[in-house]
């Protein structure tokens, strides 16, 4: 985070990463509050690698509140900005009472810009990453301390998850008023060393149905998601099991089932919702052709609602991974590579017979 103050306009800038679920949110009981069917659990990807990055300012001289993404003016009039930018508000009048509250500038407009370094609305979870960022920055302009998942949770529910690094819990509510629906870090980072998460991006263009859309239309669709739901806590305590034993064959067989669960309710919606493609099921099969052939489970993908895939690894497979996915998609080509990531880009892939 970085904070900059002048006379007239005071600025703070943050940076958010994705996270890639491996127990998939996918339905809402309440649409305005964003509180979810089913508790899920994610893995947050490294501060460098995909991450959003958002600067807020605020100023006596802003006539009205504005945003830009990606260098395009958005709308702040989407109910979920503005949810967010209340509760921020909200609650640093109410920790301010008694104080001069002109100090914050709380009375002022805000100016809001971000840009991803990765696709948006692609299957990337750039709603995770952009609001958790967005939040983040405010609650520091602001001075909200505490937790914040649960306003970062109203700007998109997979947002609450980016709060927080490594393995991380999005509890379903107890409360009646949904409040203590938030993230919970199981695990930090550190806890597993040797994990590392490959991206395939597939393709960067924008879903053809939103995630928010997409979930809506399932809940009210399909007869399967009864079978979900009593499925789901059971695999959300099974794999947090995983993870603390660090059992990666029980941790990649989860994770492989909960994503194909996903598309398979998305299949049974109507009308159905196809966010995998050929190339998306071509890894699928590369991966469990991988598994096969090394006698045991040493890799899981996860598709979120795009057909981008997210493998899950640990350090000393990814070289014979990496090659092996080289060699059946000979056109894809490196789009970068760290610690934690290793990006590859699938330009118009033509998969290798
Ligand atoms: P994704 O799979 O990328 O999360 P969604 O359909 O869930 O796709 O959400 C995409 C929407 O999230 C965008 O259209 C935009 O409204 C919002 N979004 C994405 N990135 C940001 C950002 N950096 N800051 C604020 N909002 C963002
Ligand atoms: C498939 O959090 O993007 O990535 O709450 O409506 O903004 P809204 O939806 P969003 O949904 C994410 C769905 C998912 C699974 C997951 O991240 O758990
Ligand atoms: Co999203």
């Amino acid at each position: 985070m970085s904070q900059k103050t002048s006379s007239q306009i005071r600025c703070v800038t943050c940076t958010a990463p994705v996270n890639i679920a491996v127990i998939k949110y996918w339905g809402k009981t309440d649409e305005k509050r964003i509180l979810p069917t089913n508790p899920s659990l994610s893995v947050t990807l490294g501060q460098d690698e995909l991450r959003a990055k958002t600067s807020v300012a605020v100023s006596s001289r802003f006539t009205e509140d504005r945003m830009w993404l990606n260098g395009i003016e958005q709308s702040v009039n989407s109910p979920r900005v503005q949810n967010v930018l209340k509760e921020i508000r909200r609650r640093a009048h109410k920790r301010k009472s008694g104080e001069n509250k002109d100090d914050l500038g709380l009375a002022h407009h805000v100016h809001i810009v971000s840009e991803n370094n990765f696709p948006t609305a692609a299957g990337l979870a750039s709603s995770a990453a952009g609001y958790a960022c967005l939040v983040y920055a405010l609650s520091k302009l602001f001075e909200v301390n505490g937790e914040i998942s649960d306003i970062a949770r109203q700007g998109s529910g997979s947002a609450c998850r980016s709060l927080y690094g490594g393995y991380v819990l999005w509890k379903m509510a107890s409360k009646d008023d949904g409040s203590d629906s938030h993230a919970v870090q199981v695990q930090p980072e550190s806890h597993w060393p040797q994990m590392r998460a490959l991206i395939l991006v597939v393709s960067d263009q924008k879903k053809h149905v939103g995630s928010t859309e997409g979930m809506q239309t399932t809940v009210q669709t399909s007869e399967l998601m009864e079978t979900r739901f009593k499925l789901v806590e059971r695999r959300t305590e099974d794999i947090i099991k995983a993870i603390n034993d660090r059992d990666f064959p029980t941790f990649a067989k989860i994770t492989m089932q909960e994503s194909n669960q996903l598309h398979a309710v998305c299949l049974d919606t109507y009308p159905p919702i196809f966010y995998m493609t050929d190339t998306s099921r071509l890894i699928v099969r590369l991966v469990h052709a991988i598994n096969d052939i090394l006698g045991k489970v040493k890799v899981a993908y996860t598709f979120d609602a795009g057909p981008n895939a997210c493998l899950y690894l640990l350090e000393e497979d990814v070289p014979r991974v990496l090659s092996l996915v080289r060699h059946f998609f000979p056109a894809s080509k490196d789009a970068g590579n760290s610690s934690f990531v290793t990006g590859l880009k699938f330009d118009e892939i033509e998969p290798s017979t």
